[in-house]
């Protein structure tokens, strides 16, 4: 049987890469794994695991590593991740890359490719201040990526929403966060080989084919 797929998407809160996974995943036949997502279920399911998260997203920080890695794993172990997985949001500290690295030996995988998208902070701000979402975890944006019918989903027409930790002053904090937590990671997977970094700034579907043109050229997938 061919081993699995692991894509790593790298990248500061807003950078767009919930949007690009999606893309991915459907592209590639592999499924899309956001940690921020399954903690949004939990919170929506208001089970233990969601009350604990939603205290440290409303402020902006991160949820604790052994919580976050142990959702994260269950998620992974599930059949329909036996092809591999496009993971977004995790990992986000050296102790999560390291634990990844554990979880993806276990399934006989490794991974495989990191694209790191770059955005300027200013840029992070308008995108996360712009944003709504549906509750069925589509991604819209007032200015760049509307809906058809302003606040209601195309797909199935519920109406959209504003995520809570969007707010300017938890926007600030998360940006902060990732630049204390998350972006030592761009150097441990440079170190590895695995990193390729794409421009973010451009539209949605110019930043989907150099993300395509770059994993297919340095992991041949
Ligand atoms: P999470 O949900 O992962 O949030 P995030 O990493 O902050 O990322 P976002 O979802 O905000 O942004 P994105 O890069 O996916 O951008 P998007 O595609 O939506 O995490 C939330 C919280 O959960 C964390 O703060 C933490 O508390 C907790 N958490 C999650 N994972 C954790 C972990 N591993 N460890 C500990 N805690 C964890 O795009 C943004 C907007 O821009 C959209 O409106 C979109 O339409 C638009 N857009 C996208 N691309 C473009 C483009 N190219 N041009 C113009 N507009 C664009």
């Amino acid at each position: 049987m061919a081993k699995p797929t692991y894509i790593v998407m790298l990248g500061p809160p807003g950078a767009g890469k919930g949007t690009q996974a999606k893309v991915l995943a459907k592209k590639l036949n592999l499924t899309h794994v956001s940690s921020g997502d399954l903690f949004r279920e939990n919170l929506n399911n208001k089970t233990e695991l969601g009350r604990l998260a939603q205290s440290y997203m409303s402020k902006g920080e991160l949820v604790p590593d052994d919580v976050t890695i142990a959702m994260v794993e269950e998620r992974l172990s599930r059949t329909d991740c036996v092809g591999g997985a496009v993971l977004d949001g995790f990992p986000r500290t050296p102790a999560q890359a390291g634990a990844l690295d554990a979880i993806l030996n276990g399934l006989g995988g490794e991974v495989n490719i990191v694209p790191y998208i770059s955005v300027p902070a200013k840029v992070l701000v308008d995108r996360l201040g712009g944003r709504w979402m549906s509750h069925s975890g589509r991604v819209y944006h007032a200015l760049n990526n509307p809906p058809k019918v302003k606040w209601i989903d195309d797909v199935d027409g519920s109406p959209l929403y504003q995520r809570e930790d969007d707010k300017p002053e938890t926007v600030q904090r998360r940006i902060d966060v990732y630049l204390e937590q998350t972006s030592p990671l761009i150097e441990h997977y440079r170190s590895l080989g695995l990193l390729v970094e794409i421009d973010g700034t451009d539209d949605i579907e110019s930043v989907t084919a150099d993300i395509l043109e770059a994993i297919t050229g340095a992991a041949g997938l």
